[in-house]
């Protein structure tokens, strides 16, 4: 198996009880936070999530912005939130099957491109920043949450899928600005606790990231 399919079978067998953890909960409430604060959001943005899961952060972005592309590797994760938006009549999430990895990039450019929790299981970071630059209508804002770099233990240790252990904010940064993005910041958006591998409490800090395409 390779680490990709490990991920995707990883991630599809989580999903229906993914929206059951406080702690994914806690981390997408102050990511969408985060992003609210820091960006000048509103009803006409066009927007897509990379690496959507169950959509907690575009729920939750629902009502700040025009339409919002939800894309994940992983059926299962994109059918919750599919019964999410229906049952709470959100028709402007769009749940949509994507991994920029292979997949080529849509035609479609977007005012807010976003992701939350996903880089660190993307082998190739620089080129899938490379390819939501791409994506970005003049003016769009990329806004990126992650892991500040940590020691393996938010996952409890090695695991098939994961490919970094959080990122270095000024690595992150420079890569942004090599693609000539512009106006880019990192600041703390939450401060993630969970027992170690050793039981005891850690925490563990999530950065938001953004860069802008003039
Ligand atoms: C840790 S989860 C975060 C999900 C969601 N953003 C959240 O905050 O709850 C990572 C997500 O990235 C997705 N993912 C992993 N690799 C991907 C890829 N190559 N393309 C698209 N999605 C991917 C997984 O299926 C999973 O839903």
């Amino acid at each position: 198996m390779t680490d990709a399919s490990a991920n995707l079978d990883r991630f599809n067998a989580m999903a229906a009880e993914w929206d059951d953890s406080p702690l994914r909960a806690g981390i997408a409430r102050a990511v969408a936070g985060a992003i609210a604060d820091t960006l000048p959001l509103h009803g006409g943005m066009r927007a897509l999530e990379y690496g959507c899961g169950t959509g907690l952060v575009s729920v939750l972005l629902a009502d700040r912005l025009g339409h919002i592309v939800a894309a994940d590797v992983a059926p299962a994760m994109l059918d919750v939130l599919d019964a999410k938006c229906r049952r709470a009549g959100l028709s402007n999430i769009e749940p949509r099957r994507l991994d920029l990895t292979v997949d080529p990039p849509p035609a479609e450019r977007f005012d807010l491109v976003f992701s939350s929790m996903t880089l660190h299981h993307i082998e190739d970071v620089p080129a899938l920043l490379g390819t939501l630059t791409q994506m970005l209508a003049a003016g769009g804002w990329l806004a990126l949450a992650d892991l500040d770099r940590e020691d393996g233990g938010f996952h409890g240790g090695p695991m098939p899928g994961v490919f970094h252990l959080g990122f270095e904010r000024a690595w992150l940064m420079d890569r942004l600005r090599d693609l000539g993005l512009d106006d880019v910041t990192a600041r703390t958006a939450h401060v993630a606790r969970k027992p170690g591998p050793d039981g005891m409490p850690r925490d563990y800090p999530i950065f938001l990231a953004t860069a802008r395409r003039v």
